[in-house]
């Protein structure tokens, strides 16, 4: 049995819905890919060194009958991966399958479950490649389901009822645990095993949700979704791109290798303002007479990487991340790199996305 998540399901069934108030509810897809939220422990007290990804899409429907009382909802199993085994061919299988979706006219918004260790890369990538302004959730949970206080069915629970709200049209890409609602372009994981980990930390939250309802007090001023210049559709792969984490000390052979294995870019994760190590600019230039495109992030955490500050990035043609991390950087410019080559054009989206 599946302790906390089920038993909410067993005990609190959902009151029957007239059907007038069930013709008026939203249509809510539940997309699936596995994760903790999906995941089962040897038993109640189990919070860590439990199996990821073993629950199906409908038994994770099935144990939050109140799911029915806001929103019209069906489940596919889009995959079940824990998320540290997230690929492109997941991302772009996931970004077409909700692109078709949400241009039904019988979808009103998709949530979508996923493990807690790369969603917010997912839900970057989504904030770039959806082609619709209607409400993208992206859901997952720090305890399995079979924990004591699983926090699994009231962030699915608030992520469906997001998903069908008004107020999140137009929102971008929303990552939503623990009653904040946080964007995909600026929420990372904070700690790794509290249910309060995620946050968006210097340039904060955008809301919450509390008693039913969901309360915005910001919004992005980047580009994303319908107003973005990015296109998969007809993608079945992309660019290969690669990370070089910067560390007093640190050398070439990194870079080297993800070079001789066919980057098409490079970020760095660089110390402090992105900086580059004296024994990495040789390197990096060399890199870049190939053709790498490199974009210098830093590993700090928040803040601006500055053009032309720790670097000179007019004379090494290299590009800077803005405020977005490494993880985050890799994915714009594996998206940047399918439409230009263009460094100049390159840190124009940076500035824009
Ligand atoms: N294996 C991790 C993942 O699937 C579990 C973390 C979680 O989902 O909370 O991301």
């Amino acid at each position: 049995m599946f302790g906390a998540f089920l038993t909410a399901g067993l005990l609190a069934a959902a009151p029957a819905q007239s059907q007038d108030a069930a013709a008026k509810l939203p249509h809510v897809v539940i997309l699936a890919t596995g994760g903790t939220i999906a995941g089962s422990g040897a038993d109640s007290t189990t919070t860590v060194g439990y199996t990821s990804a073993t629950i199906g899409v409908e038994r994770l429907i099935a144990a939050v009958p109140e799911l029915q009382k806001v929103a019209s909802v069906k489940g596919e199993q889009v995959f079940q991966i824990a998320s540290e085994s997230m690929t492109n061919a997941h991302w772009l299988k996931l970004a077409k399958r909700v692109n078709v979706l949400l241009a039904q006219s019988d979808v009103d918004g998709i949530v979508i479950t996923h493990g807690t260790d790369t969603i917010e890369e997912t839900a970057y990538f989504l904030d770039l490649t959806v082609k619709s302004r209607k409400p993208v959730v992206v859901v997952g949970a720090m305890r399995p389901a079979t924990a004591i206080s699983a926090d699994g069915p009231i962030n699915l629970y608030n992520a469906v009822l997001l998903a069908g709200s008004q107020e999140a049209v137009g929102k971008g890409v929303l990552v939503a645990l623990n009653d904040q609602i946080n964007a995909a372009r600026e929420v990372s994981k904070t700690n790794t095993s509290t249910t309060d980990t995620f946050k968006s930390t210097e340039l904060g939250m955008l809301g919450y949700i509390q008693g039913n309802k969901p309360y915005f007090y910001r919004q992005s001023t980047r580009k994303h979704t319908a107003d973005s210049e990015f296109d998969v559709s007809q993608l079945d792969a992309l660019p290969k791109v690669d990370i070089i984490y910067g560390y007093a000390d640190m050398n070439r052979v990194a870079l080297d290798a993800f070079v001789a294995a066919g980057a098409k870019g490079i970020i760095q994760a660089g110390v402090g303002d992105g900086s580059i190590a004296a024994q990495m600019k040789g390197p990096l230039v060399e890199a870049r007479k190939k053709g790498v495109l490199i974009v210098r992030s830093s590993r700090v955490g928040q803040g601006i990487v500055a053009r032309n500050g720790e670097a000179n990035d007019d004379e090494l043609d290299t590009v800077v991340s803005d405020t977005l991390n490494a993880q985050k950087a890799r994915i714009l410019l594996m998206l940047a790199l399918t439409k230009t080559a263009s460094s100049k054009d390159i840190q124009r989206m940076f500035y824009t996305y």
